[in-house]
């Protein structure tokens, strides 16, 4: 059986780390290229930072930098807090071998899913604003698109940086709402689900054991993550946001849905907060319920895979002897 294409638009970001991981690990999965967004990090630390995780696989997929600044409204601060000063907690700035593509994102997503016409399916983990961009440059490419999953909103749950809003979404509201508007398969993993499934240190000390090189990255950059929920929530755990939008894609069963079609409210106290739209729209697919310990377990599974699946790659490589 044939793999299923994916492009993940992201701001890595330690949780966006682990996804792309698990990408790169999943036998099912043919990640074929990554897209950047400000968000966690400044844009060219996400391009860095994505660059470094495809070196750090050994999969030379085209990395191509967005957007640094959302479409209306001047850009939040990123989240260093969250996900430290360069984006993997307390690592320093990271040196990849590679450079971006030299195409814009939106540029880039548009050729490649041309190129392939209804077999990407695109995994935004990040603010949407490359994604806006790609609809207003090409709004063709609704067609063109096999589904968009998307991390991001609180639908029925309240927010994490506001009561209301979810990051993702806050960030660039007038693209969020742009993309709800667009006519195209869509399912939104928020934080409806996300804010259930977590790991904590043993889980990423057993990833480590298996794997000791990528694993062993996740467990390092994990600590911070930890770090920062523990501060909020009281708990030694971090949720698992993004790889939870990329585990939907494998392993759909685990998650229940209902079809709501949604808009952003996009001024005011509530900004950034994901509503049940009154306006003719195409239902989104939101996830609202999850078997939260099957998903954990198919993310730990799949992950101590990953220095396996590096090993199989590199030997793929031309000039391995
Ligand atoms: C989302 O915001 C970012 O901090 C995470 O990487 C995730 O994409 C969760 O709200
Ligand atoms: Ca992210």
């Amino acid at each position: 059986m044939s793999k299923q294409k994916l492009i993940i638009d992201t701001d890595p970001g330690i949780d966006d780390a682990m996804a792309i991981h698990y990408a790169f690990a999943h036998d099912a999965l043919d990640l074929i290229g990554l897209t950047t967004i400000f968000g966690n990090v400044f844009v060219e630390q996400a391009t860095r930072n994505a660059l470094w995780l495809t070196d750090q696989a050994g999969r030379a997929i085209p990395v191509s930098e967005g957007a640094a600044t959302p479409i209306t409204i001047t850009p939040n601060a990123p989240s260093h807090y969250v996900h430290g000063d360069e984006g993997f907690g307390d690592m320093p700035a990271m040196r990849p071998t590679r450079s971006a593509d030299p195409r814009p994102a939106h540029i880039f997503l548009a050729d490649t899913i041309r190129a392939y016409p209804g077999e990407v399916i695109l995994c935004p983990i990040g603010p949407l604003t490359n994604i806006a961009r790609l609809l207003d440059h090409d709004p063709a490419i609704a067609a063109l698109v096999k589904k968009v999953v998307i991390m991001g909103g609180a639908v029925d749950c309240p927010g994490n940086v506001t009561a209301f809003a979810e990051a993702n979404i806050w960030n660039d509201p007038h693209a969020a709402d742009s993309v709800f508007a667009a006519p195209w398969d869509m399912e939104l993993i928020g934080l409806d689900v996300t804010s259930q499934i977590s790991c904590d240190a043993d889980d990423f000390s057993s990833i480590a054991r298996e794997a000791p090189d990528i694993g062993g990255f996740l467990e390092q950059i994990s600590l911070f993550y930890i770090g920062f929920y523990h501060s909020i929530i009281g708990r030694h755990v971090c949720l698992m946001h993004d790889p939870s939008a990329v585990i939907s894609i494998t392993d759909e069963t685990a998650f229940e849905y209902e079809n709501i079609p949604l808009e952003v409210i996009c001024s005011g106290d509530r900004i950034g907060a994901t509503i049940r739209s009154q306006q003719k729209r195409r239902p989104v697919k939101v996830a609202k319920a999850v078997d939260a310990m099957t998903v954990r377990e198919i993310f730990l599974d799949i992950c101590k895979q990953s220095d396996k699946i590096k090993k199989q790659s590199d030997k793929r490589q031309p000039g391995h002897a």
